[in-house]
């Protein structure tokens, strides 16, 4: 081979060498993993069961929902509420507040109270009234 000739054996190789690099790390950088994790862990927050534990609602109301020394159950609070009732009273609990188990909730749990959660998305509330009502 003449000069000329190996010089452009050797631009060629190196070229390769970098276009085979290139692929290799392009398949590195695109693992579409970490998106479908986080879409389907954002869904498992939109649930009524998800919301209600992300809100915060069970540190009160216990994860079955039977209450605790915090808070009250909601088992059967049907009776009580219609839907828009109820999203009323999540956004804003001291303004609608109904009917006489509210006073017997305040000697109760005189310590604590229902938070208002008005700065939540009404469709999240309506998911858990609908959940709650269900
Ligand atoms: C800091 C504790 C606490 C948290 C957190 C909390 N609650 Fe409450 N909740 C209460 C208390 C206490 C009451 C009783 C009313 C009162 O004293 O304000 C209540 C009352 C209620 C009632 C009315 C019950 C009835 O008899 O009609 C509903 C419904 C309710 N909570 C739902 C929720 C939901 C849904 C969440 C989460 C989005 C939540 N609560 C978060 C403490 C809490």
């Amino acid at each position: 081979m003449t000069k000329p000739q190996i010089w452009i054996a050797a631009f060629l190789t190196l070229f390769i060498v970098l276009f085979l690099l290139q692929k290799l790390t392009e398949k590195k950088k695109t693992p579409q993993k970490p998106n479908i994790v986080m879409k389907s862990e954002s869904q498992k927050a939109e649930t009524p069961e998800g919301l209600i534990a992300s809100l915060g609602c069970i540190t009160c109301h216990r994860a079955d929902l039977t209450g605790t020394n915090n808070g009250p159950s909601l088992k059967n609070i049907k009776q009580y509420w219609s839907r828009e009732n109820l999203i009323n009273y999540l956004r804003n609990p001291a303004a609608n507040m109904s009917g006489d188990r509210f006073d017997e909730y305040k000697k109760k749990y005189p310590n604590f109270f229902m938070p208002s959660f008005g700065n939540v998305d009404v469709k999240k509330l309506g998911k858990i009234a609908d959940y709650l009502l269900k």
